[in-house]
Protein backbone atom coordinates (compact mmCIF):
# COMPACT_ATOMS: atom_id res chain seq x y z
CA UNK A 1 0.00 0.00 0.00
CA UNK A 2 1.20 3.55 -1.07
CA UNK A 3 1.32 6.35 1.61
CA UNK A 4 -0.78 8.26 -0.65
CA UNK A 5 -3.83 5.41 0.20
CA UNK A 6 -3.14 4.87 3.30
CA UNK A 7 -3.41 8.65 3.97
CA UNK A 8 -6.70 8.40 1.96
CA UNK A 9 -8.00 5.48 3.63
CA UNK A 10 -7.74 6.85 7.32
CA UNK A 11 -9.23 9.96 6.22
CA UNK A 12 -11.99 8.02 4.93
CA UNK A 13 -12.44 5.88 8.31
CA UNK A 14 -12.25 8.96 10.44
CA UNK A 15 -14.45 10.74 8.09
CA UNK A 16 -16.92 7.58 9.11
CA UNK A 17 -16.48 8.40 12.86
CA UNK A 18 -17.04 12.11 12.38
CA UNK A 19 -13.80 13.47 13.11
CA UNK A 20 -11.84 14.54 9.44
CA UNK A 21 -8.13 14.67 9.22
CA UNK A 22 -6.74 15.75 6.06
CA UNK A 23 -3.96 18.15 4.84
CA UNK A 24 -3.87 21.39 3.78
CA UNK A 25 -4.70 22.01 0.55
CA UNK A 26 -2.31 22.74 -2.26
CA UNK A 27 -3.37 23.69 -5.61
CA UNK A 28 -7.28 24.30 -5.07
CA UNK A 29 -9.40 25.82 -2.20
CA UNK A 30 -12.28 23.77 -0.39
CA UNK A 31 -15.33 26.46 1.59
CA UNK A 32 -19.03 26.44 1.89
CA UNK A 33 -20.79 27.66 -1.53
CA UNK A 34 -22.71 30.34 -1.55
CA UNK A 35 -26.01 28.37 -1.72
CA UNK A 36 -25.44 26.01 1.75
CA UNK A 37 -23.17 25.18 4.01
CA UNK A 38 -23.51 21.82 3.38
CA UNK A 39 -22.52 21.87 0.14
CA UNK A 40 -18.59 22.64 -0.02
CA UNK A 41 -17.21 24.51 -3.29
CA UNK A 42 -14.10 23.18 -4.33
CA UNK A 43 -12.02 25.91 -6.56
CA UNK A 44 -9.15 24.04 -8.60
CA UNK A 45 -6.11 26.72 -9.29
CA UNK A 46 -5.81 27.63 -13.05
CA UNK A 47 -2.09 26.56 -13.06
CA UNK A 48 -3.42 23.44 -11.77
CA UNK A 49 -6.10 23.00 -14.33
CA UNK A 50 -3.10 24.01 -17.24
CA UNK A 51 -0.55 21.59 -15.98
CA UNK A 52 -2.94 18.65 -15.52
CA UNK A 53 -3.51 19.32 -19.16
CA UNK A 54 0.25 19.57 -20.64
CA UNK A 55 0.62 16.11 -18.36
CA UNK A 56 -2.55 14.35 -20.07
CA UNK A 57 -2.64 15.67 -23.36
CA UNK A 58 -1.51 12.84 -25.14
CA UNK A 59 -4.26 10.59 -24.06
CA UNK A 60 -7.68 11.89 -25.77
CA UNK A 61 -11.09 10.99 -23.72
CA UNK A 62 -10.98 7.59 -26.32
CA UNK A 63 -8.15 6.24 -24.41
CA UNK A 64 -9.73 6.90 -21.12
CA UNK A 65 -12.50 4.97 -23.27
CA UNK A 66 -10.36 2.26 -24.53
CA UNK A 67 -8.15 1.50 -21.33
CA UNK A 68 -10.03 1.65 -17.74
CA UNK A 69 -5.97 2.33 -16.07
CA UNK A 70 -5.72 5.64 -17.82
CA UNK A 71 -8.70 6.94 -15.90
CA UNK A 72 -6.83 6.16 -12.73
CA UNK A 73 -3.41 7.07 -14.28
CA UNK A 74 -4.83 10.82 -14.69
CA UNK A 75 -6.65 10.76 -11.66
CA UNK A 76 -3.09 9.75 -10.16
CA UNK A 77 -1.42 13.27 -11.84
CA UNK A 78 -3.83 15.61 -10.08
CA UNK A 79 -3.47 14.51 -6.99
CA UNK A 80 0.50 14.81 -7.68
CA UNK A 81 0.01 18.31 -9.39
CA UNK A 82 -2.13 19.23 -5.73
CA UNK A 83 0.83 17.45 -3.60
CA UNK A 84 -1.28 14.40 -3.00
CA UNK A 85 -3.76 17.12 -1.03
CA UNK A 86 -7.23 17.03 -3.19
CA UNK A 87 -7.85 12.77 -3.56
CA UNK A 88 -8.14 12.95 1.14
CA UNK A 89 -10.74 15.95 0.93
CA UNK A 90 -12.70 14.67 -1.42
CA UNK A 91 -13.05 10.92 0.38
CA UNK A 92 -13.41 12.97 3.72
CA UNK A 93 -15.95 15.38 2.22
CA UNK A 94 -18.07 12.62 0.39
CA UNK A 95 -18.37 10.55 3.25
CA UNK A 96 -19.24 12.86 5.47
CA UNK A 97 -22.83 12.85 6.39
CA UNK A 98 -23.27 16.13 7.20
CA UNK A 99 -21.37 17.35 3.89
CA UNK A 100 -21.50 14.51 0.86
CA UNK A 101 -21.62 17.60 -1.62
CA UNK A 102 -19.29 19.36 -3.36
CA UNK A 103 -19.29 21.97 -6.55
CA UNK A 104 -16.21 21.42 -8.09
CA UNK A 105 -14.88 24.57 -10.41
CA UNK A 106 -11.64 24.00 -12.56
CA UNK A 107 -10.30 27.23 -13.33
CA UNK A 108 -10.50 28.06 -17.00
CA UNK A 109 -12.58 24.94 -18.00
CA UNK A 110 -15.31 27.35 -19.12
CA UNK A 111 -15.79 26.56 -23.07
CA UNK A 112 -17.72 24.11 -24.71
CA UNK A 113 -14.63 24.20 -26.98
CA UNK A 114 -13.08 22.80 -23.98
CA UNK A 115 -15.59 19.75 -23.32
CA UNK A 116 -13.17 16.96 -23.92
CA UNK A 117 -10.86 18.54 -21.66
CA UNK A 118 -13.60 18.80 -19.35
CA UNK A 119 -14.32 15.21 -19.23
CA UNK A 120 -11.09 14.42 -18.47
CA UNK A 121 -10.44 16.36 -15.59
CA UNK A 122 -14.33 14.97 -14.11
CA UNK A 123 -12.75 11.82 -15.00
CA UNK A 124 -9.89 12.33 -12.78
CA UNK A 125 -11.91 13.59 -9.65
CA UNK A 126 -14.20 10.91 -10.05
CA UNK A 127 -11.10 8.09 -9.94
CA UNK A 128 -9.66 9.50 -6.91
CA UNK A 129 -12.47 8.72 -4.92
CA UNK A 130 -13.99 5.88 -7.27
CA UNK A 131 -14.43 3.66 -10.00
CA UNK A 132 -17.21 5.26 -12.62
CA UNK A 133 -20.04 2.19 -13.83
CA UNK A 134 -20.43 1.45 -16.97
CA UNK A 135 -23.48 4.34 -18.28
CA UNK A 136 -25.69 1.81 -20.35
CA UNK A 137 -27.42 4.52 -21.94
CA UNK A 138 -24.02 5.63 -24.03
CA UNK A 139 -21.99 2.15 -23.34
CA UNK A 140 -19.03 4.19 -21.57
CA UNK A 141 -18.08 5.10 -18.51
CA UNK A 142 -19.43 8.50 -18.72
CA UNK A 143 -22.53 10.17 -20.87
CA UNK A 144 -23.22 13.09 -22.70
CA UNK A 145 -26.49 14.20 -23.66
CA UNK A 146 -27.96 17.39 -24.96
CA UNK A 147 -30.92 18.88 -23.99
CA UNK A 148 -32.69 20.97 -26.95
CA UNK A 149 -36.09 23.41 -26.75
CA UNK A 150 -38.07 20.17 -28.38
CA UNK A 151 -37.68 16.70 -27.38
CA UNK A 152 -39.02 13.77 -28.29
CA UNK A 153 -37.65 10.99 -25.55
CA UNK A 154 -39.15 8.74 -22.75
CA UNK A 155 -38.31 9.94 -19.74
CA UNK A 156 -38.30 14.04 -18.29
CA UNK A 157 -34.55 13.64 -18.44
CA UNK A 158 -34.32 15.96 -21.75
CA UNK A 159 -37.51 17.44 -21.48
CA UNK A 160 -37.04 21.15 -20.81
CA UNK A 161 -39.87 22.49 -19.73
CA UNK A 162 -40.85 20.80 -16.50
CA UNK A 163 -39.46 19.88 -13.29
CA UNK A 164 -37.04 16.96 -13.14
CA UNK A 165 -38.39 15.80 -9.69
CA UNK A 166 -36.00 14.86 -6.45
CA UNK A 167 -34.22 11.40 -6.75
CA UNK A 168 -31.82 9.14 -6.66
CA UNK A 169 -29.79 7.59 -9.77
CA UNK A 170 -28.92 3.85 -9.93
CA UNK A 171 -32.15 2.75 -9.12
CA UNK A 172 -33.11 0.63 -12.00
CA UNK A 173 -29.54 -1.21 -12.17
CA UNK A 174 -27.85 -3.66 -10.43
CA UNK A 175 -24.80 -1.62 -9.56
CA UNK A 176 -24.32 0.04 -6.99
CA UNK A 177 -24.27 4.06 -7.30
CA UNK A 178 -22.38 5.67 -4.59
CA UNK A 179 -21.60 9.00 -6.30
CA UNK A 180 -22.98 11.18 -8.81
CA UNK A 181 -21.07 13.65 -11.08
CA UNK A 182 -23.35 16.06 -13.29
CA UNK A 183 -21.12 18.11 -15.57
CA UNK A 184 -22.19 21.45 -17.35
CA UNK A 185 -20.33 21.09 -20.66
CA UNK A 186 -22.55 24.27 -22.79
CA UNK A 187 -25.09 26.46 -21.74
CA UNK A 188 -27.28 28.52 -24.37
CA UNK A 189 -29.93 30.62 -24.22
CA UNK A 190 -31.17 29.12 -20.99
CA UNK A 191 -33.26 30.96 -18.32
CA UNK A 192 -34.19 28.53 -15.08
CA UNK A 193 -32.82 25.27 -15.45
CA UNK A 194 -31.46 25.18 -12.08
CA UNK A 195 -30.14 21.93 -10.06
CA UNK A 196 -32.28 21.06 -7.40
CA UNK A 197 -30.56 19.45 -4.84
CA UNK A 198 -31.88 17.86 -0.93
CA UNK A 199 -30.00 16.49 1.72
CA UNK A 200 -31.97 13.87 3.52
CA UNK A 201 -31.42 15.52 7.27
CA UNK A 202 -32.99 18.77 5.80
CA UNK A 203 -36.00 17.05 4.89
CA UNK A 204 -38.87 17.54 7.34
CA UNK A 205 -40.69 14.19 6.62
CA UNK A 206 -37.70 12.07 6.71
CA UNK A 207 -38.58 10.06 10.12
CA UNK A 208 -41.75 9.74 9.00
CA UNK A 209 -41.47 8.40 5.92
CA UNK A 210 -38.48 6.04 7.01
CA UNK A 211 -39.96 4.87 9.78
CA UNK A 212 -43.31 3.73 7.54
CA UNK A 213 -44.05 0.07 7.26
CA UNK A 214 -43.42 0.38 3.45
CA UNK A 215 -40.13 2.11 3.73
CA UNK A 216 -38.34 -1.23 3.80
CA UNK A 217 -41.05 -2.66 2.07
CA UNK A 218 -39.40 -4.58 -1.88
CA UNK A 219 -40.58 -2.73 -5.02
CA UNK A 220 -40.25 -3.01 -8.50
CA UNK A 221 -37.95 -0.80 -10.31
CA UNK A 222 -38.21 -0.90 -14.39
CA UNK A 223 -36.99 2.17 -16.81
CA UNK A 224 -38.15 2.65 -20.30
CA UNK A 225 -36.58 1.70 -23.24
CA UNK A 226 -33.93 4.57 -23.62
CA UNK A 227 -31.91 3.58 -20.50
CA UNK A 228 -31.29 0.34 -22.34
CA UNK A 229 -31.83 -1.91 -19.38
CA UNK A 230 -34.35 -4.38 -19.86
CA UNK A 231 -34.32 -6.40 -16.46
CA UNK A 232 -36.05 -5.23 -13.47
CA UNK A 233 -34.93 -4.68 -10.45
CA UNK A 234 -36.24 -4.76 -6.68
CA UNK A 235 -35.42 -3.19 -3.53
CA UNK A 236 -37.09 -1.02 -0.71
CA UNK A 237 -36.71 3.08 -1.10
CA UNK A 238 -35.06 3.40 2.26
CA UNK A 239 -31.64 1.52 3.27
CA UNK A 240 -29.61 2.34 6.50
CA UNK A 241 -25.86 3.91 6.18
CA UNK A 242 -22.85 2.41 8.23
CA UNK A 243 -23.92 4.79 11.32
CA UNK A 244 -28.13 3.49 11.03
CA UNK A 245 -29.03 6.74 9.55
CA UNK A 246 -31.77 6.50 6.56
CA UNK A 247 -30.32 6.45 2.83
CA UNK A 248 -32.89 6.31 0.06
CA UNK A 249 -32.67 4.51 -3.57
CA UNK A 250 -35.92 6.40 -4.96
CA UNK A 251 -37.15 7.87 -8.42
CA UNK A 252 -40.63 8.42 -8.51
CA UNK A 253 -40.51 8.28 -13.17
CA UNK A 254 -39.08 4.11 -12.46
CA UNK A 255 -40.78 3.05 -9.39
CA UNK A 256 -43.51 0.11 -10.15
CA UNK A 257 -46.08 0.27 -7.08
CA UNK A 258 -47.67 -3.30 -6.68
CA UNK A 259 -51.16 -2.47 -5.37
CA UNK A 260 -53.12 1.16 -4.38
CA UNK A 261 -51.53 1.13 -0.82
CA UNK A 262 -48.07 1.27 -2.13
CA UNK A 263 -49.23 3.96 -4.97
CA UNK A 264 -50.70 5.77 -2.38
CA UNK A 265 -47.47 5.82 0.01
CA UNK A 266 -45.26 6.80 -2.97
CA UNK A 267 -47.49 9.63 -4.42
CA UNK A 268 -47.48 11.21 -0.80
CA UNK A 269 -43.46 10.71 -0.66
CA UNK A 270 -42.95 12.41 -3.79
CA UNK A 271 -45.22 15.27 -2.94
CA UNK A 272 -43.48 15.70 0.29
CA UNK A 273 -39.99 15.97 -0.90
CA UNK A 274 -40.99 18.20 -3.59
CA UNK A 275 -42.57 20.69 -1.19
CA UNK A 276 -39.49 20.32 1.47
CA UNK A 277 -38.59 23.99 2.63
CA UNK A 278 -34.73 22.13 2.28
CA UNK A 279 -34.14 21.86 -1.25
CA UNK A 280 -31.52 24.27 -2.63
CA UNK A 281 -31.42 25.75 -6.24
CA UNK A 282 -27.86 25.16 -7.56
CA UNK A 283 -26.68 26.97 -10.67
CA UNK A 284 -23.74 25.17 -11.90
CA UNK A 285 -21.71 27.20 -14.47
CA UNK A 286 -20.43 25.72 -18.02
CA UNK A 287 -17.51 23.80 -17.07
CA UNK A 288 -18.32 23.11 -12.63
CA UNK A 289 -19.80 20.00 -11.40
CA UNK A 290 -21.66 18.60 -8.87
CA UNK A 291 -20.46 15.63 -7.20
CA UNK A 292 -22.87 14.02 -4.36
CA UNK A 293 -23.29 11.21 -2.21
CA UNK A 294 -26.00 9.25 -3.74
CA UNK A 295 -27.37 7.79 -0.71
CA UNK A 296 -28.35 10.80 1.16
CA UNK A 297 -28.71 13.57 -1.58
CA UNK A 298 -31.44 13.85 -3.82
CA UNK A 299 -31.12 15.21 -7.28
CA UNK A 300 -33.69 17.10 -10.04
CA UNK A 301 -33.59 20.13 -12.14
CA UNK A 302 -35.72 23.14 -11.89
CA UNK A 303 -37.60 24.06 -15.77
CA UNK A 304 -36.14 26.20 -18.42
CA UNK A 305 -37.98 28.70 -20.24
CA UNK A 306 -38.39 28.12 -23.43
CA UNK A 307 -36.03 29.32 -26.30
CA UNK A 308 -36.04 28.36 -30.11
CA UNK A 309 -31.99 28.05 -29.60
CA UNK A 310 -31.93 26.52 -25.66
CA UNK A 311 -29.16 24.10 -25.79
CA UNK A 312 -27.46 22.73 -22.93
CA UNK A 313 -24.93 19.58 -22.76
CA UNK A 314 -24.64 17.73 -19.81
CA UNK A 315 -22.01 14.81 -18.76
CA UNK A 316 -22.48 12.16 -15.81
CA UNK A 317 -20.66 9.57 -14.34
CA UNK A 318 -21.65 7.43 -11.78
CA UNK A 319 -19.70 5.05 -9.65
CA UNK A 320 -18.93 3.01 -6.64
CA UNK A 321 -16.25 4.81 -3.61
CA UNK A 322 -13.11 2.96 -3.40
CA UNK A 323 -11.76 4.64 -0.53
CA UNK A 324 -14.83 4.07 2.12
CA UNK A 325 -18.12 3.36 1.75
CA UNK A 326 -21.64 4.68 2.76
CA UNK A 327 -23.55 1.49 3.22
CA UNK A 328 -23.23 -1.51 5.36
CA UNK A 329 -21.72 -3.92 2.64
FE1 LIG B 1 -30.45 11.73 -11.98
Amino acid sequence: MTAVASSVESAAASSSSGAIATPTPLGFTLAPSAVSSRMLNLRVDAAVVTAFLEATEHWPVQALEYKSMLRFRVAAILDELCANTLRPHLVATLLDRAHGAMQVVPEGLDRVEQADAMVKFATAVAHLVGRSNFDAMSGQYYARFVVENVDASDSYLRQPHRVMELHNDGTFVEQVTDYVLMMKLDERNMVGGDSRLLHLDDWEDLERFSHHPLAFAEMRWSAPASKKVTADVYHPVFDVDRNGRPVMSYIDQFVQPGDLEQGQWLCQLSDSLEGSEGVLSVPNPVGSFLLLNNHFWLHGRDRFASHPKLRRELMRQRGVFTGGATLRR
